[in-house]
């Protein structure tokens, strides 16, 4: 009994994980590489800063961030604003105070609005909630090496326009190439020309799309740089007393194995 038991939970297993891999988006995903790939990867706080702005400039209309406070715009390994450009940015925004019971403008503890006005997601955690590798064959065993591409997806779909429009139960929907079902009811939000930089960074439309991506990337996991110094430090001990106990061994036994040479 116990037996049939693990098995159909092994096979439920196995039918979970297949069903997680075939799921999502199948469009066509282009493989980025950011500079915060890879063991050693960094965040480039310019990066992250022009992300801020097509967010703010364009995205904000209709999408929120609820979950990432103000204040971690100012974290080193991140944005890296100053505290004074932080409260200058939350500034900006009003919000809701409940034990005032009126609005008042934001603190840099306050964390950025939320927008449900039409019905798009919060970007908070987008680059963790979508996938972008899928293949081979639906396997997802390119996950292992490409990572799961949740940032690749969202570029994917910024830039995955084909112009092509259609109109459907009174919504028009436009094509894409990277969106499950292949049409969006977001329409491109990003132009050529559509932002001028501070730092002077022409605005293409990849560009952007590059740089926005990274900064959701950082909304999702802000500590992201202090995780990989902390693997860093983590394996390279784990290194060091892996030698240390593979000499301590060898010093152990070297007399037990010296007396059996010299008994032979
Ligand atoms: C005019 C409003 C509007 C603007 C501006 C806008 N979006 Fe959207 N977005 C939407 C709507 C509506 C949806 C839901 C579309 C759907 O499910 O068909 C959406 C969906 C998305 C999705 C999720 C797609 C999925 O897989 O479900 C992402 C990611 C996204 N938008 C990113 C962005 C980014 C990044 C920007 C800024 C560069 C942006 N959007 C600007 C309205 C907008």
């Amino acid at each position: 009994m116990r037996r049939i038991l693990l098995v159909s939970g092994l096979i439920g297993l196995l039918f979970g994980i297949s069903n997680v891999h075939a799921a999502g988006p199948s469009g066509h995903i282009e493989d980025i590489s950011f500079s915060y790939e890879g063991p050693f990867g960094t965040f480039e706080p310019e990066q992250l800063q022009r992300g801020l702005v097509v967010y703010q400039e364009v995205c904000a209309a209709c999408h929120g961030l609820k979950y990432v406070p103000f204040r971690t715009l100012g974290d080193k390994g991140g944005l890296d604003l100053t505290e004074a450009a932080v409260k200058t940015f939350a500034r900006n925004f009003e919000i809701y105070d409940e034990e005032l019971e009126d609005f008042r403008s934001a603190l840099p503890t306050d964390n950025f609005p939320a927008n449900d006005t039409v019905g798009a997601p919060d970007l908070s955690l987008i680059t963790k909630a979508r996938s972008g590798f899928h293949g081979p064959e639906g396997t997802g065993l390119a996950q292992l090496f490409k990572g799961i591409g949740g940032p690749e997806y969202v570029y994917s779909l910024l830039t995955g326009y084909t112009g092509k429009e259609k109109e459907e139960s009174g919504n028009l929907l436009y094509e894409n190439t990277a969106f499950s079902g292949g049409y969006i009811n977001m329409a491109p939000p990003l132009v050529d020309d559509l932002i001028e930089f501070a730092d002077g960074t022409p605005s293409t439309v990849e560009g952007m799309a590059e740089d926005v991506t990274a900064f959701l990337v950082w909304a999702a996991e802000p500590k992201m740089m202090a995780r990989k110094q902390m693997g860093f430090v983590s394996v390279s001990l784990l290194i060091l007393l892996s030698i240390l106990l593979y000499l301590t061994n060898k010093k152990i036994w070297a007399p037990i194995k010296h007396r059996t040479r010299a008994e032979d």
